[in-house]
């Protein structure tokens, strides 16, 4: 009679020896497998006396359950054995920094954009738009400059291939237009229309290149009409916006007469900073004037009974001053090592 007890003490150092689940099963087989030690002496107890096999059959059984738990203990031992190597493997250091996102920001010029916006809605303009690909009619004619003007070529015009009344809008004087229509529309028959007090920030194109100028550039126009609005209200209003805008008293503007069709008299807006860079030199930064009588009419407005000022700033050109870029292309070449200074 063999023994049984030596048989589990020999299954349980099978078992201790081996180093994995693959080898444990290996184990398994040799002592409870088909043909596995413990199923061979099952076996053997069909050749056994009735009560010679109960007694060895409970014996036997009793190996088994013993041999099964130790199986069961070392398939658990090595279960928590792998998982902490994976913990360990893959431990991760809560305390560490985190790599975190990388902030984004606003550009400049829209930063720029944003801030005009808040100081002209301080004083009641509103934002208007319309559309970058204009008719010929909205961005020339209705502005005083008529079909063979010379005027025209100041702008270097896109136009669309195969068409001669839409063009890529210039500048941002045909809202002007169009909001006027819009405007002396709402208030037809009344018997005083509102002040029309807007401002209209937006992209304009022109065929031009270099460091101070885009095929594609941004500018605000600004327009307000009403029954007595003068060139004083001009100076007032646009001189008190730059020195907001530039945040210093220092500033010096200049209106320098000049030309346009679409006004009259015109000028044009310097700047300079006095003690600062670049000192006391003047920087044109917009054109202005009282709107022509032909606009307003073009607009639906009487020219008899309201006036109107309005101006065009370059965004881009006062970005550049206030930031300090001297190459304009910079803005629009989505290079993040200019864009990352502005987050
Ligand atoms: N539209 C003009 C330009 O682009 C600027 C301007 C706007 C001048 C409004 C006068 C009044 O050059």
């Amino acid at each position: 009679m063999d023994n049984l007890d030596q048989l589990v003490d020999d299954a349980r150092a099978a078992f201790a020896t081996a180093g994995d689940a693959a080898a444990l099963e290996q184990a398994k087989a040799r002592f409870l497998g088909k043909s596995g030690l413990v199923t061979e002496r099952l076996k053997a107890l069909g050749r056994l006396a009735p009560d010679e096999k109960r007694e060895r059959g409970a014996a036997v059984n009793r190996a088994r359950a013993a041999i099964e738990a130790a199986l069961e203990a070392r398939r658990e031992a090595l279960r928590a054995a792998a998982l902490a190597d994976q913990l360990a493997a893959e431990r991760l250091d809560v305390t560490l920094p985190g790599r975190g996102g990388v902030p984004g920001g606003l550009h400049p010029v829209s930063r720029t954009l944003e801030r005009i916006e808040r100081l002209f809605h301080a004083i009641g303009f509103t934002v208007a738009d319309g559309p970058e690909i204009e008719t010929d009619w909205h961005n020339f004619t209705a502005l005083n400059l008529p079909p063979n003007h010379p005027a025209r070529s100041m702008q270097d015009t896109f136009f669309l291939e195969g068409r001669n009344d839409v063009l890529l809008r210039t500048h941002t004087s045909p809202v002007q237009i169009r909001s006027m229509l819009a405007h002396a529309e709402r208030h037809r028959g009344a018997d005083v229309m509102p002040d029309l007090r807007i401002i209209v920030p937006g992209r304009v194109y022109r065929v031009d290149s270099d460091a101070t100028h885009s095929p594609m550039f941004h500018q605000v126009e600004g327009l307000w009409v009403g029954e007595r609005v003068s060139f004083a209200d001009l100076k007032g209003v646009v001189a008190d916006f730059l020195r907001k805008f530039f945040e210093t008293e220092a500033l010096q503007v200049r209106f320098r007469p000049s030309f346009f069709p679409f006004t009259e008299p015109s000028a044009e807006i310097d700047v300079a900073f006095m003690g600062g860079a670049p000192e006391g030199r003047w920087l044109e930064v917009a054109g202005c004037g009282m709107v022509h009588p032909n606009v307003l009419k073009s607009g639906g407005i009487d020219p008899e009974r309201y006036t109107g000022f309005a101006f065009g700033f370059g965004l881009d050109r006062l970005a550049m001053l206030r930031y300090g870029v001297n190459d304009l292309r910079l803005f629009f070449e989505g290079d993040l090592r200019f864009l990352a200074q502005f987050r």
